[in-house]
């Protein structure tokens, strides 16, 4: 089955946006008697736990994403001068390093690591105890009283999200780099938290413009604070091939040597993919690497006359077109080419996943679509890999336990989406990325200076307001993996282009890829969003001010 062909057209103002979904009156009665039940706070604040408040206290919980439980009591623990950082194991060492770097230069205090032993200080511990066991391999604990902040995990991932908790319940000035005034207090009680889904990603199009090394790392700490946990990096489309291929080299130095609007573009030397690797894996977030086939391919059919089904190699393509390049389905070398790109690329990737994209294959024929397809999935598998493809993948063979990515929006055929569920319910795992709900390229409204309009405008609300557990009727809901937010850069070429697009939808996609269902309320959830807004100021975020959320006054 085709995809609709996206285009790149100017925005179209006359086509109204589908209003969101409203929120079913049963299904936040059933949240709100959830909520109830597990005990979740109301968020009033804890009394401070010495003097006047200075600093205003983020109540307990009052986090992005929600978190599962929180029971605020007693009083909470503030960080100071004497404050400890107190480690066991290097697992929980490495987490407290972490939390000293991004505590130390606000807070002015020294923070020492150390494994000394005491019951006081920040203490990090990772043990199987039941009660860390029960919350999974990424939930944690956080307990804060006057006397010490405790994170308690079964895992140094856990470890890692209870941390960008704390820091989300510490004053925002504390993401600053120059020493501010505290207090720094936490709220007292309990956290207990885990997540929905263990896919929680965002994409990252280095291809249509390129970003160096040092902007995915900027992007891949974003993405943490809000406990994503995969990277998906689309490194190779029409306009530029972006990571090193020994076998194959013209591929990154001609292929990769330009980018929409005819930049000078860039790649990745293979030690340079290896840093992003490990800065991902620091954060506790494993890269999911594509190589787009057998459509979106120019770059890599300008490199080599050979990968064309005529021997005649194209100029290298800096516009925004999609679906006019293929790579010859009936060559033989299209396979050696795909071994030796999958190979090299599986061998630096320690993750899970190799993305083969798969999309806007329209000038495949169908019969050669499958038939790639059906020779390319256990190239795949015989690197060690499990395949991922958009989810026209779901219009082939879907190889055994083969992810495909589900991009449609509200004008995806039923043709289309029926493919997509049979698959689901023949095994086929789903990923969803609902083009018109997460695509973080999408414009806000008419007036967004960047970003496209194919699939709609975007608000804030739209974006946030649907439920992966039901958005696609008949998916099973246990064939749901989790969510993507994907960045497409057509029109972004720098790091405030992105912040830009990316705040303040990246947190809601976030937010409903690890928060339970029953925490879903547009309501409560444009406060939380709001009172992140003064991080976003410290850490120098420029998002877009969305009239539709209750931003403090600056
Ligand atoms: C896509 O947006 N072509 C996956």
């Amino acid at each position: 089955m085709r995809t609709r062909h996206r285009t790149t057209r100017p925005v179209r103002t006359t086509r109204p946006v589908r209003s969101a979904r409203p929120v079913r009156t049963a299904r936040l009665l059933g949240s709100l008697l959830l909520v109830a039940a597990a005990g979740v706070s109301s968020f009033a604040a804890a009394p401070a736990p010495s003097g006047a408040a200075e600093a205003p206290l983020t109540p307990l919980g009052r986090i992005v994403p929600a978190p599962m439980k929180a029971e605020a009591g007693g009083a909470g623990y503030e960080i100071t001068a004497r404050t400890r950082i107190r480690v066991g194991s290097p697992e929980e060492r490495r987490v407290g390093e972490y939390l000293a770097k991004v505590l130390r230069p606000s807070t002015g205090y020294e923070l020492p690591v150390t494994t000394g032993e005491g019951g006081d200080g920040i203490r990090l511990r990772i043990s199987a105890e039941p009660e860390n066991k029960v919350l999974g391999g990424e939930g944690y604990r956080v307990i804060s009283t006057r006397g010490s902040l405790t994170i308690t995990s079964w895992s140094d991932a856990g470890l890692f999200h209870g941390v960008q908790t704390v820091r989300q319940q510490l004053p925002a000035a504390v993401e600053k780099k120059t020493k501010q005034r505290g207090p720094w207090r936490v709220a007292g009680g309990t956290i207990k938290d885990m997540p929905r889904y263990g896919y929680r990603s965002t994409m990252l199009d280095v291809s249509r413009h390129f970003f160096t090394v040092d902007q995915v790392k900027h992007y891949i700490d974003q993405a943490a604070l809000y406990k994503m946990n995969k990277l998906h990096l689309h490194l190779s489309d029409d306009q530029g091939w972006r990571i090193a291929i020994d076998s194959w080299p013209r591929l990154a130095t001609y292929g990769g040597s330009t980018q929409v609007g005819g930049g000078k573009g860039g790649y990745y030397t293979k030690a340079q993919y290896k840093e992003i690797v490990a800065y991902a894996a620091s954060r506790h977030l494993e890269v999911v690497p594509e190589i787009d086939m057998p459509g979106h391919t120019n770059a890599a059919l300008a490199s080599y006359a050979e990968l064309n089904c005529d021997g005649v190699a194209p100029p290298l393509y800096t516009g925004t077109a999609v679906g006019f390049s293929s790579l010859c389905v009936k060559k033989d070398v299209t396979y050696d080419f795909v071994d030796d790109v999958v190979r090299e690329l599986a061998a630096m990737t320690p993750g899970e996943y190799l993305h083969i994209g798969g999309d806007e294959a329209h000038s495949t024929s169908h019969e050669d679509f499958v038939a790639f397809m059906d020779k390319v999935q256990p190239v795949v598998a015989k690197y060690g890999k499990k395949v991922m493809g958009w989810h026209q993948l779901a219009g082939a063979e879907p190889a055994e336990g083969a992810v495909a990515q589900y991009w449609g929006y509200d004008r995806t055929g039923a043709a289309e989406r029926e493919q997509v569920v049979n698959a689901a319910r023949n095994g086929t795992k789903l990923v969803l990325s609902p083009a018109d709900r997460s695509y973080l390229d999408m414009k806000y409204t008419a007036d967004t200076p960047l970003g496209l309009s194919w699939a709609g405008l975007v608000e804030v609300r739209r974006s946030y307001d649907w439920d992966p557990g039901t958005y696609l009727q008949g998916v099973p809901a246990d064939a749901v993996m989790g969510v993507e937010a994907p960045l497409w850069t057509e029109t972004l070429s720098t790091s405030a282009h992105l912040d830009y697009m990316a705040f303040p939808r990246l947190p809601g996609i976030a937010e409903l890829g690890w928060s339970p269902a029953a925490t879903h309320d547009w309501e409560q959830y444009k406060g939380r969003l709001a009172a992140q807004a003064p991080r976003w100021d410290a850490l120098g975020i420029g998002f877009y001010r969305s009239p539709q959320v209750p931003w403090p006054a600056r």
